[in-house]
């Protein structure tokens, strides 16, 4: 394994064109190595001899090229990067790219790909709340694409909404952590996770769950599959896109987490991310409950505590159990209680007070609370925190000998 780090950027026709230059130049900055294509529409906004000045390589545009194909034919473009990153990627091209249309050289690459694809939208909001472009994004993850979804702002056509493309910071920061030579690390490790809510059924049509949206459990296992881990997810319902490489487990409420949890052991990592419903109703109502005109009132018994069952001293613990706290006052006394009542080794302790915006957010603020105390973690995406994560469970395994 070479220790240089290249990526192809392909640059379509939105006017975040222009943000695609700075974005070479952080790069370079980072030697990350830049090879850029750039789509007709994309001309209209940059020219190739910025792009080429900036990355100090030819830019590619024609897919008919005899010159190109000759030099670097159109395989050997997403061949020779760790990373596709499209940027901006405007709705028409994730659309040929959801739909396998390969009809210039940018989308004749991405159907030729056999690299991870990182797509940066950027669009009108309405274009980007479309139902069309939605579905494709959604295909798009499917695949096994990446995103990194607009920011809501100003937009270039004068509305206001979600569309403007990510700014550089958040797009080096994914690609950081795309490129880093991580895959094998964790390569003996098995991993647990657990994700999103779990709903407890009141009766056939109504059921008790909460705000999760499993948007900071699937990024751990996805880190963890990235850093080499046999990984299962347990899940409760999300919107989330299976994460590629997970063995994924469907649940739906805490018992039958419980019970698949209790399947995967013994693993060596288990990473507790779920909100696992605390109660559940005491005698669940075979046929609907009608209103009748009375307030009602139900009975509900505790949950089992999976963090804590997993966490207990016998021959299935896993050697390194990370749980989360989800506070809304005094977030680090709480959580460092939570850790001792647990009984696992670390918490990843999170405010979900309101007007943060944790639950369903794509960043997160956390502390991570060990035996020697608390550790502040800037606020980063939820994709940064769980690779930051997957790092320092690698270190504590390799200081435990376990790698
Ligand atoms: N957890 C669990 N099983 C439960 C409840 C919680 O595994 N039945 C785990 C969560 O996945 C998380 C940790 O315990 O890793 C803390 O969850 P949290 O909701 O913050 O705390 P609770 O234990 O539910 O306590 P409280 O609601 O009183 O704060």
């Amino acid at each position: 394994m070479t220790d240089s780090r290249n990526i192809l950027l392909i640059v379509s026709g939105g006017i975040a064109a222009y943000k695609a230059l700075d974005l070479i130049r952080r790069l370079d900055e980072r030697q990350i190595g830049v090879q850029c294509i750039l789509t007709a529409a994309g001309s209209k906004f940059v020219t190739p001899l910025s792009l080429s000045a900036l990355s100090g390589k030819k830019v590619y545009t024609d897919l008919f090229s005899l010159t190109d194909e000759q030099e670097m034919g159109h395989i050997r473009l997403s061949r020779e990067a760790d990373l596709i990153v499209v940027a901006p990627a405007t709705a028409n091209l994730i659309a040929k790219a959801a739909n396998g249309i390969g009809d210039d050289l940018a989308s004749t690459v991405l159907l030729a790909a056999d690299k991870p694809v990182l797509f940066v939208p950027s669009m009108n909001a309405r274009m980007w709340q479309h139902p069309a472009t939605q579905r494709n994004l959604a295909q798009l993850g499917q695949d096994g694409a990446q995103f990194l979804p607009p920011n809501d702002g100003d937009l270039a056509c004068g509305e206001i909404g979600t569309g403007r493309m990510a700014e550089t910071g958040q797009i080096l920061e994914r690609v950081e952590s795309l490129v880093s030579h991580k895959e094998g690390m964790l390569g003996s490790v098995t991993a647990l996770v657990t994700s999103g809510p779990t709903y407890e059924p009141i009766d056939p049509v109504r059921y008790i769950g909460n705000h999760s949206s499993g948007k900071q459990g699937h990024a751990i296992a996805q880190a963890l599959v990235q850093y080499g881990a046999k990984v299962t997810l347990v899940t409760g319902p999300t919107h989330e896109p299976d994460p590629p490489g997970a063995t994924i487990v469907r649940i739906t409420t805490a018992k039958e987490m419980m019970e698949a949890c209790l399947n995967c052991l013994p693993v060596d990592v288990a990473v507790c991310a779920a909100a696992v419903g605390d109660w559940r109703i005491e005698a669940t109502a075979e046929k609907k409950i009608k209103r009748g005109g009375n307030a009602k009132t139900f009975d509900l018994v505790e949950n089992a505590d999976i963090l804590k069952h997993i966490s207990a001293e016998n021959q299935n613990r896993p050697e390194l159990v990370v749980g989360f706290a989800a506070e809304t006052e005094n977030v680090i006394e709480n959580a460092t209680n939570k850790r001792a009542a647990k009984g696992c080794d670390w918490i990843i302790a999170n405010d979900v007070s309101n007007g943060t915006k944790v639950f369903g957010g794509i960043d997160n603020k956390v502390h991570l609370i060990d035996h020697s105390g608390a550790e502040e973690w800037p606020q980063i995406s939820k994709i940064a925190v769980a690779d930051r994560l997957a790092k320092k469970i690698v270190s504590q395994l390799k200081s435990n000998k376990r790698l």
